[in-house]
């Protein structure tokens, strides 16, 4: 088989799966397999599929028609400069969670070793591409899961970034500091909002990394703790939750509270500054 038709083929499985993009998803595959780019795929249209590719191929069409995500299926996922391993005990970094970091840097952009902790590690998403991006950053992911620790210690290997990695649970309190940053994308996703979810998200990734009741709070409370003047916390919140984030912030006595919006422009990312005791 051709991989043009290949491509036709596996898009029309896709779609009759429901899959949201399935052209798009049918080209990475099918380049997947090929072991091309996207770009390269387009001009070898004509190339054939061995027997080996085709068994290959045939295997992950099967798994993305059962609407597992694209990142378990390819078994990787890209986050801002780096390609992380991703499977189904963490979370798939998210794009809105590049805007995270991006707070993140600026916070810290004028210090040359900063003390940062990212609390829900998973993956070791932020605290990776923190550790990648302000070289002098000195990074430690927290979670409760051990499998998310393992999947977090293969990408600091597989990266070569330096991470300090604990299991610990965030509604105890957070480690010692003091930090320079606390960062942290924690589960938001109500119990009850978890039927609408899609598919994707619902039926495969982990439910601990996605419902989680009051997380934002204890870790905003945590920060209290580790926190000296000043210094900021950043959290990730649910589209439609940051008002109600920066008022308990406020409540809690954090100053120069600001939002960012993701790329799709919605409130994503809260951040605030520990304020001087009285
Ligand atoms: C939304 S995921 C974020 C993963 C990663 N930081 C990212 O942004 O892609 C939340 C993470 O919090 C972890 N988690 C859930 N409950 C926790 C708890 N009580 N204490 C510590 N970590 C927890 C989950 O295991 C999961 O890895």
């Amino acid at each position: 088989m051709k991989a043009k038709r290949a491509l036709a083929e596996t898009s029309e499985r896709l779609a009759t799966a429901g899959c949201e993009s399935p052209r798009v998803d049918a080209e990475i595959l099918v380049s997947h397999v090929l072991g091309l780019s996207r770009s390269e795929l387009a001009r070898e249209a004509s190339r054939k599929l061995s027997t080996a590719e085709a068994k290959t191929l045939e295997r992950l069409v099967a798994r993305r028609e059962g609407r597992e995500p694209m990142a378990y299926v390819l078994a990787e996922w890209g986050f801002r400069r780096l390609t992380l391993a991703v499977d189904r005990r963490v979370l798939v970094p998210r794009p809105e969670t590049e805007t995270v970091v991006e707070r993140c840097l600026a916070r810290i952009s004028g210090l040359a070793e900063p003390h940062v902790l990212d609390v829900g590690t998973g993956s070791g998403a932020i605290a990776l591409a923190i550790a990648d991006e302000h070289p002098g950053a000195r990074v430690t992911g927290i979670d409760a899961s051990p499998g998310a620790l393992e999947v977090a210690g293969a990408n600091a290997l597989r990266t070569g970034l330096e991470i300090a990695l604990r299991e610990w649970d965030l509604f105890t309190g957070l480690p010692d500091g003091p930090w320079d940053l606390v960062v942290s994308n924690p589960p938001y996703v109500l119990p009850e909002e978890v039927e609408k979810l899609a598919p994707e998200v619902r039926d495969w990734e982990p439910r601990e990394a996605l419902v989680g009741v009051g997380a934002t709070e204890a870790v905003a409370r945590g920060g209290l703790d580790v926190l000296p003047p000043g210094r900021a916390l950043v959290l990730e919140v649910a589209a439609g939750a940051s008002a109600r984030v920066v008022a308990m912030l406020a409540g809690l006595g954090y100053g120069d509270i600001t939002t960012t919006r993701d790329l799709a422009g919605r409130d994503r990312v809260v951040e605030a500054a520990a304020a001087p005791a009285d």
